[in-house]
């Protein structure tokens, strides 16, 4: 794939992929960062003297303008990030959308409204991408997080315009995730928690091929749990998933890979927070966190590490006193010398909750984009890139 930094961009209208889909409340973003990781990128193109035309999409609006979820607040945002005139395009077809294009001048930035405010987007309708085209001298994607997705701003687009390439963050983004799915620093283990086994199955499959150690917490550890034959009460279970995970765990000794899962836990019993080993679990506990001589067993066994991935929180950790399995581990993998590796919302927010965000070798800004690179699929967005 070309980089950025591969073309002469001086006059020419640089059409960049963004992933400005950040959370807000009540109109106000409560996160930025997926913002300020694109800077760098849009001021190389200020200062290449390109014309900088950022498109994104916020939520999912369904093809239909839905006012909150417009990305004004996000312009308004932007303006003051930037050192450079901003402009807003409401709507990015007819004559007032053809005027702004001819406009803007070198070192301008143009922000496009939600792009998923029309159908189009979304089924990568080719039409839609024809008049998406109309921005683009060049294509750029730096949004890897959105890469995932086959619609018309991040596949359709690039399908037309010759010269294309990526982004800066996006080049960050396969800097660190490259070394999981290609050649590991070993000893290389991955942590793997959250809800679903359903939704985790290509990642846990594909994981089995590379890791040494595989930790599994979370809800999903119940099933796992369920599988070996433990009883998990009352907890959250995928009843349908019990035959996967036994299969997974036998994939894993077949494979020579050590699968560690929780040997105590903390639990709701009766109206009280109390921790229990396994064996201790009754019909009506509900297992919330993992317990202290779980995150003492997955404390050691991440030593010696020389790359770590880690998905997925290992409790319920939004709720006090189930975070504290996943603050644990999140501070030990912080602590680790090796390359260290995370990715995916809940994870983002659990290690910030741990106070170690800048203690990571890398945070993937990406959700569902980092699980189906985690999968070993190759993401539709990165495959019309190549040359
Ligand atoms: C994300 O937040 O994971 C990306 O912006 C993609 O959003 P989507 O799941 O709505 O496509």
């Amino acid at each position: 794939m070309k980089s950025l930094s591969d073309f002469d961009l001086k006059g020419k209208k640089v059409f960049i992929r963004v992933d400005f889909n950040v959370p807000m409340e009540n109109g106000k973003i409560t996160d930025d960062t997926r913002i300020i990781e694109t800077l760098p990128t849009i001021n190389y193109v200020v200062h290449s003297f390109g014309k900088a035309i950022l498109c994104s999409h916020l939520g999912r609006p369904k093809g239909k303008r839905v006012p909150e979820y417009s990305l004004r607040p996000i312009y308004e945002h932007l303006k003051k990030l930037l050192k450079v005139p901003v402009k807003f395009l409401e709507e990015i077809t007819g004559r007032e959308a053809e005027k702004i294009i001819k406009d803007l001048k070198e070192g301008e930035v143009l922000l496009l409204e939600n792009v998923r405010f029309y159908e189009g987007e979304t089924k990568n309708d080719l039409e839609f991408a024809k008049l998406l085209a109309k921005f683009a001298d060049i294509f750029i994607n730096d949004a890897f997080s959105v890469s995932h997705r086959a619609h018309a701003s991040v596949v359709g687009v690039a399908q037309l315009v010759p010269e294309k390439g990526i982004g800066f963050q996006m080049e960050k983004e396969l800097k660190y995730l490259s070394k999981i799915v290609g050649k590991p620093e070993r000893p290389f283990y991955a942590v793997v928690g959250g809800s679903k086994v359903s939704t985790k199955i290509g990642v846990l499959k594909n994981l089995l091929n590379k890791v040494d150690k595989l930790i599994i917490g979370g809800v999903m550890a119940n099933t796992f749990l369920a599988a070996k034959g433990y009883l998990v009460g009352n907890s959250l279970l995928e009843d349908d998933y019990i035959d996967v995970a036994k299969l997974i765990i036998k994939e894993a000794k077949d494979q020579g890979v050590k699968i560690y899962l929780p040997v105590d836990v903390v639990v709701e019993r009766n109206g009280k927070i109390e921790e229990a080993e396994l064996k201790e679990i009754t019909r009506e506990d509900k297992i919330y966190d993992i317990g202290r001589a779980t995150v003492e067993l997955f404390s050691q066994a991440l030593e010696g590490a020389k790359t770590v991935v880690w998905n997925g929180p290992l409790g319920y950790f939004e709720k006090t006193p189930f975070h504290r399995g996943t603050v644990a581990l999140a501070r030990k993998i912080a602590a680790l010398p090796g390359t260290t590796i995370a990715g995916g919302g809940d994870t983002i927010l659990a290690i910030k909750l741990a106070g170690v965000e800048t203690a990571l070798s890398y945070i993937s800004t990406a959700g569902g984009a980092f699980l189906e690179y985690l999968e070993g699929k190759e993401l539709p967005g990165l495959k019309v890139l190549k040359i």
